[in-house]
C-alpha cells in the first residue's frame, strides 16, 4: 500500500525547486510512477479549450500513440467533458476507450482546473484490475490542485 502522506511530501519539495514547470511537472510524474507500485503510466495532458481537444504533455510510461485527444473521445476525452474524475475500475468494461497498451487494466482520470476553467488532466493506467480506491482518488486529485499553476 503506498504512503500517500510520504508521496505527497515529495510532490511538495519537487515543486520547490528550481525547475522549470515543465519540469516540475515531469518530476511529479516520476514520483508518482516510482512510489505507487499500482501506477504504470502517469501523465498529464494538456487542455486546448477553444479546440475541444486534448495534447499530451509530460509523463512516464511506456510512449502513447494517444497524444492528441478530442473531448469526448476515449476516458479522457469525457473525463474532459463531464470535468469530473473518471475511474474506470476494468478498461475492458468501457466501450469509449482508447486502449495505449494491451497490459493496462484500468485507469483513473482527474481533471485539472485554473480559475475555473479546464487546463489540463492527470492521467493514471494500471497493470492492475480495480487497484484505484477513494484514497487514490482524493490523493491524485489533491496533486491535480496542487500542480494547476504549473500548467
Ligand atoms: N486510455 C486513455 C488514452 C490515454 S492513455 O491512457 C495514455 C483514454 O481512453 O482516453
Amino acid at each position: 500500500m503506498a504512503d500517500f502522506v510520504q508521496v505527497w511530501g515529495e510532490v511538495q519539495r519537487a515543486l520547490e525547486s528550481e525547475a522549470t514547470d515543465d519540469d516540475k511537472l515531469q518530476l511529479v510524474t516520476e514520483i508518482l510512477y516510482r512510489e505507487v507500485s499500482h501506477y504504470d503510466w502517469v501523465g498529464y495532458y494538456l487542455a486546448s479549450p477553444a479546440e475541444g481537444r486534448l495534447y499530451l504533455g509530460p509523463y512516464t510510461g511506456e510512449p502513447t500513440e494517444h497524444t492528441d485527444i478530442e473531448y469526448g473521445e476515449g476516458v479522457c476525452g469525457q473525463a474532459a467533458e463531464i470535468e469530473d474524475t473518471f475511474l474506470v475500475g476494468d478498461v475492458t468494461s468501457e466501450p469509449n476507450y482508447l486502449s495505449c497498451s494491451p497490459d493496462v487494466e484500468s485507469e483513473i482520470v482527474v481533471p485539472i482546473f485554473s480559475e475555473g476553467e479546464l487546463v489540463g488532466e492527470l492521467d493514471i493506467d494500471s497493470y492492475q484490475v480495480d487497484p484505484f480506491t477513494y484514497k487514490d482518488k482524493d490523493f491524485l486529485e489533491r496533486v491535480a490542485d496542487l500542480t494547476a499553476e504549473l500548467i
